[in-house]
């Protein structure tokens, strides 16, 4: 059975956490994948959590199987959070993490008919693979404009025009992974116009909800496609804004035109989960209900969410700063621009792989650097790294 001689690539993200540790230089830094680190370079369980935890040790009575859908008052907990409220129209799924959501995504859209997708260009290194694996066919369209590192604005709408119906559009709710280039309240209303006319399924991508602006204006994306009263789906992720990567804590959220269309769209939901999960990991979602139920474990989660937003608010201006004072032939205004986790930087493949062999200073091939990783600490010396890499294309 064992016949190839070839290993599977590595993975562009976590593969490079890989190498990572396998680096022996203490002076290390990992700037790849989204983690949340604090000034210290920690990546913390937030206080709520641990409150939530304990709660739930305490009163946790069974480790008997969930349901296949998860708790009901998560789904209602979710639908919250990324509706605003509880909606007839709308099926929740407690997924393992973002990427099971995704996952299921694909085998309904597949099942339902829409077997292409588009995504954009570019997306997160995880999403073709994902919808691949699915049996869908992936397409991607326009969306960054490298020149400007802003949004194409004029490409994007033609390309969401071009759109055949039936066919399904991944788009990213808030802080784009890896641009970190969003869309404001009107282009999302022309999204969900185009939507609607063209005959094309949305699926959201929700992985970065609270990173962007805060956890209600984040939504905006999904509110404007619910006001349309067209079918779509929303993939929530809970490891960035809950801190809760390694629980795999997510949900998959179908919303239908009617009650009766959104519980058969349910039901098929579980149908696809039974056979590939059989039912979720019960623990990050039992945190989530648990400090989303409780005022206090909400406000507390609410601020460390808000202070963790700003900690990388700072980062960038510290960084942008730090590379204009290096003097560096790079305009860096756009790193205060991007929102979220990340900045695409523009840095060519020569360049990332200049960091990491010379300056042990890990970001992803694609140029993505992982904001939340700069610390005061570190900031200096990846400052100088970027200045370094930047001159050394333009002198050679
Ligand atoms: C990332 O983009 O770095 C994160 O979403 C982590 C992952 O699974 O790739």
């Amino acid at each position: 059975m064992w016949n190839k001689t070839e290993p599977a690539p590595a993975d562009a993200i976590l593969g490079l956490t890989e190498a990572f540790k396998r680096d022996i230089r203490p002076e290390k830094v990992n700037l790849g994948v989204g983690i949340y680190k604090d000034e210290t370079g920690a990546t913390p369980v937030l206080a709520a959590v641990k409150a939530a935890e304990k709660k739930l040790f305490e009163a946790e009575t069974t480790k008997s199987y969930m349901p296949i859908a998860g708790d009901a008052t998560y789904g209602i907990e979710v639908q919250k959070m990324i509706l605003g409220n509880t909606s007839n129209r709308a099926a929740t799924l407690h997924t393992p993490g973002g990427t099971g959501a995704l996952r299921l995504a694909g085998e309904l859209l597949n099942e339902f008919g829409n077997n292409t997708i588009w995504v954009s260009n570019p997306t997160w290194a995880n999403h073709k693979n994902i919808f691949k694996a699915a049996g869908l066919t992936v397409q991607t369209y326009a969306y960054y404009n490298a020149e400007t590192k802003t949004l194409d604005e004029q490409a994007f709408f033609q390309a969401l025009e071009n759109i055949p119906t039936g066919d399904a559009v991944l788009l990213h709710a808030c802080c784009h992974n890896p641009t970190g280039v969003d869309l404001n309240a009107e282009q999302w209303d022309r999204v969900a116009a185009l939507s609607e006319t063209k005959g094309w399924t949305a699926l959201i991508d929700f992985a970065y909800q609270g990173f962007g602006e805060s956890i209600e204006a984040d939504r905006k994306s999904v509110e404007t496609f619910l006001e349309t009263g067209s079918d779509f789906l929303v993939a929530s992720s809970f490891s960035k804004n809950f801190g809760l990567y390694r629980e795999r804590t997510g949900a998959l959220t179908a919303i239908a035109a009617t009650p009766e269309a959104a519980q058969i769209a349910g039901s098929h939901m579980k149908k696809h989960a039974r056979v590939m999960h059989s039912n979720p990991p019960a623990h990050g979602g039992l945190i989530v209900t648990t400090l989303l139920s409780d005022p206090e474990l909400s406000n507390l989660w609410k601020n460390e969410l808000n202070a963790m937003r700003e900690r990388i608010a700072r980062m960038r201006n510290e960084l942008a700063h730090g590379l204009t004072s290096r003097g560096i032939a790079m305009d860096s205004s756009f790193i205060t621009q991007q929102n979220g986790m990340f900045s695409f930087s523009g840095l060519n493949k020569r360049q990332v792989d200049f960091l990491r062999e010379e300056k042990a200073i890990y970001i992803v091939g694609s140029g993505r650097i992982n904001i939340a990783g700069l610390t005061p600490s570190n900031m200096n010396a990846i400052c100088d790294g970027i200045a370094e890499a930047v001159n050394l294309q333009t002198t050679t």
